[in-house]
């Protein structure tokens, strides 16, 4: 046994995610000390005029059951009887019918995103236009429209309920329900600002406050006030979420009314850490295991934790473990949820454990409010979420994984308790809770907002005179309009119109600075070669890096790797891949070159989806550069040409070699050092640009190329002297 330990500690170690020894089980304290349990309704954390209720119960039926009973549709229509809305219905249009404008609070779970929409379907009420319900997540976005496709008795997603996400719609002029992303209903708003395809609009979990979504609040709310002006159809705006801060909501969509939903909740009793724990990682892998030891083998559990690689190394962690013999409790299912996860892995999360066997869902915060699963009992909270954030002040787009705010920690806690009572491990202590901030900060406060004041213009207004809920601070808008300003796509920051290349930029659905390295990949004559690596950045990493296998996997990719950096890598993988068999997509992929292209990636350690959306993106891009009218072509062995046409969006990410490994950004001077997932780890090129930068205990960047500083002079001049950039070589 010992030496299996050894074994994890070692693969672990090499992930930098550490177990020392047998993860020993944590000291836990129950919130009141007193010993009795800790109530969640109780909690003040939910707004005092929000209707709440314990006293139901019975359980809602769960989605296990309807796996069960596929076949029946009664089943489902059953389940949907259930749910807290259900009884609801009639008053519920009736609000919806009276208020153009109307704010819908529930717990999560209730039935809003999925049974809402159908009953303003049912009764009409959208008239001769559609129901557009957007969401934050794409998982989500597709998840709820098959399931809501099914409970309409749909053979299939795109008929009568569809999705639109990201390079992928799938929906028909027979469409009436549309569940799309938040991102996307914003792209749509570009192409006609008044939304004239719909006449509901239903803003989903507006509590998560995504960039996107806030832009959407002042779009919709302008797209009503002048189709009313005009006298053309009116716009039913709907706000959804989990519970909130309403009077907010209420006061910027004029005073409009709220209702709340009645919710099931069951008491959760809540647990603190004794003392804070910095490798919650090994934390929840510790405390899943107390709780495997002492719990019915019925009772799910579901860990939070922050990104897709750290989700796998702890499920990974668990699965190894759950091996040992000595290890005690039922035989382990792992099912882990993220949001780029491909959605046939991600339906497995709702399919129940085989008999006697526990299921762990380990997970981002995808699961806090956006998706359902039943039989969840215990909560494990790592207490920590990684975001997105833009410091004005260092000029850097940054993931950042910091502590979840107090709401969020309830949220997570909820999902212990939608069916029984239910148990909510904080591996975080008392103190640290109360440390936290009470709500989260909106996104566009914290956010780079290039792509959204780009999209505004393209909408005819300019950021700032935009009707925001909370504005972002005025140096981030104009620090976003200084980046259009260079790279192109406006010709001042007070511009309120884009230039030519500017409004050929909107046209893809990119950050500015991807939409730019295309758009000058014709003058390079790599467009071929830029559309591969653009698409390869656009998903999750082609790259399948097992945390046990590391070693194995570098080295049989390494005749992919290249000296002049990462985004080489991708196009060397991909290109190879491509060489397998030409124009596969993943919708036709079910043959022999299937088979060859599932060994391939087996052998080089490349995740097959990953790679198959990489060339769906790939085929999307090359058609808006097709409409755009930029030919194909190709560099050939001419690394330069790429290299320097990536400098051509991405020269304000540039840093440079300082000294000991320690690089320096030449925009704000901020110090960084390479990630050890990048090929260029461990070298010292003397100037590099990013694609991302990661702080955890120190600043990373990931995603590199190797550059010539005097590049810049020739791609970037107006940018070199209007930013005052020095060089050290
Ligand atoms: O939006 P809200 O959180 O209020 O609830 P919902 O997403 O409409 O979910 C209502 C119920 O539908 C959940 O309790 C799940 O049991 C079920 N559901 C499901 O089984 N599969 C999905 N993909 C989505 C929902
Ligand atoms: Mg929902």
């Amino acid at each position: 046994m010992d030496s299996k330990y050894n074994l994890i500690n070692k693969n672990i170690q090499m992930q930098k995610f550490q177990i020392k020894r047998k993860p020993s089980p944590l000291r836990f304290e129950n919130k009141n000390d007193n010993h009795s349990p800790k109530r969640l309704v109780n909690e003040n954390h939910i707004p005092k005029s929000v209707v709440m209720s314990n006293n139901h119960n019975s359980p809602t039926s769960s989605f296990n059951d309807f796996l069960k009973n596929k076949n029946k549709t009664t089943s489902i229509q059953e389940q949907r009887r259930k749910l807290p809305v259900f009884e609801k219905r009639n008053k519920l249009l009736e609000l919806i019918r009276q208020h153009s404008t109307l704010i819908i609070v529930g717990e999560t779970g209730s039935g809003k995103t999925t049974q809402i929409p159908q009953f303003i379907n049912a009764a009409r009420l959208q008239n001769n236009g559609r129901i557009a319900v957007t969401q934050p997540r794409r998982v989500a976005a597709i998840s709820i429209a098959m399931r809501v496709a099914q409970e309409m008795g749909d053979a299939e997603v795109g008929e009568n309920v569809g999705y639109t996400v990201r390079f992928e719609d799938v929906s028909s002029v027979r469409t009436k329900i549309k569940y799309l992303t938040d991102g996307m209903l914003l792209r749509e708003a570009v192409a006609d600002n008044l939304l004239m395809d719909y006449t509901v609009v239903i803003l989903d979990e507006a509590h998560e406050r995504t960039i996107h979504t806030d832009v959407l609040f002042g779009v919709v709310k302008q797209a009503q006030k002048t189709r009313e002006e005009k006298k053309l159809k009116p716009l039913k705006i709907l706000i959804m979420s989990a519970t909130m801060d309403v009077d907010h909501f209420s006061e910027y969509f004029n005073n409009c009314q709220a209702v709340y939903l009645e919710g099931r909740t069951h008491p959760v009793n809540v647990f603190y850490t004794l003392i804070p724990h910095e490798d919650y990682q090994a934390a929840c892998v510790s405390t899943f295991f107390k709780i495997n030891k002492e719990a019915p083998h019925n009772h799910d559990v579901l860990i939070f934790l922050t990104g897709q690689e750290e989700v796998e190394a702890v499920a990974h962690q668990i699965r190894l473990l759950s091996r040992d013999p000595d290890v005690e409790g039922p035989a382990i299912k792992v099912c882990t949820l993220y949001a780029a996860q491909p959605t046939t892995q991600q339906m497995a999360v709702f399919q129940p454990a085989p008999a006697s066997m526990r299921k762990v869902i380990v997970s981002t915060n995808v699961a806090e409010t956006s998706v359902t699963i039943s039989g969840i009992r215990y909560v494990i909270d790592s207490g920590m979420v990684k975001t997105r954030s833009y410091h004005p002040a260092t000029g850097l787009d940054m993931l950042i994984v910091q502590p979840i705010s107090q709401e969020q920690s309830w949220q997570r806690t909820g999902r212990a308790g939608r069916e029984s009572e239910g148990y909510c491990y904080r591996i975080y202590t008392r103190k640290q809770y109360d440390s936290m901030n009470k709500s989260t900060v909106p996104e566009i406060q914290r956010a780079n907002l290039a792509t959204v004041a780009i999209q505004l213009l393209a909408l005819g207004i300019h950021a700032v005179n935009f009707d925001f809920m909370d504005a972002p601070p005025k140096e981030a808008i104009l620090a976003a309009f200084e980046q259009l300003r260079l790279l192109g796509a406006i010709e001042s920051i007070n511009s309120k119109t884009l230039t030519s290349i500017g409004k050929k930029m909107v046209q893809f659905p990119l950050d500015p600075r991807f939409s730019k390295i295309l758009l000058s990949a014709q003058a390079y004559g790599c467009v071929d070669e830029m559309l591969t690596i653009v698409a390869c950045l656009s998903g999750e990493s082609i790259f399948l890096n097992p945390p046990s296998k590391r070693e194995q996997a570098i080295s049989a990719r390494q005749k992919f790797a290249s000296p002049y950096g990462d985004h080489i890598m991708l196009l060397n993988t991909f290109k190879e891949f491509s060489r397998l068999t030409p124009n596969t997509t993943s919708r036709d992929f079910k043959n022999t070159s299937g088979n060859h292209q599932r060994m391939w990636c087996l052998e080089h350690y490349v995740n097959l989806r990953n790679i198959l959306y990489a060339s769906e993106v790939r085929t999307q891009l090359s058609e808006i550069c097709e409409r755009l009218k930029i030919p194909s072509s190709s560099c050939g062995d001419d690394i330069d040409q790429v290299r320097k046409c990536l400098l051509t969006g991405l020269f304000m990410n540039v840093a440079e070699l300082h000294k000991d490994r320690q690089y320096i950004t030449l925009d704000k001077r901020q110090l960084v050092i390479i990630h050890p997932s990048s090929v260029l780890y461990g070298q010292q090129p003397a100037s590099v640009l990013f694609t991302e930068v990661v702080q955890t205990s120190k600043c990373y960047l990931r995603g590199l190329t190797t550059i010539e500083n005097k590049w810049l002079h020739e791609i970037a001049p107006d940018y070199i002297q209007s930013h005052n950039i020095r060089f050290n070589r």
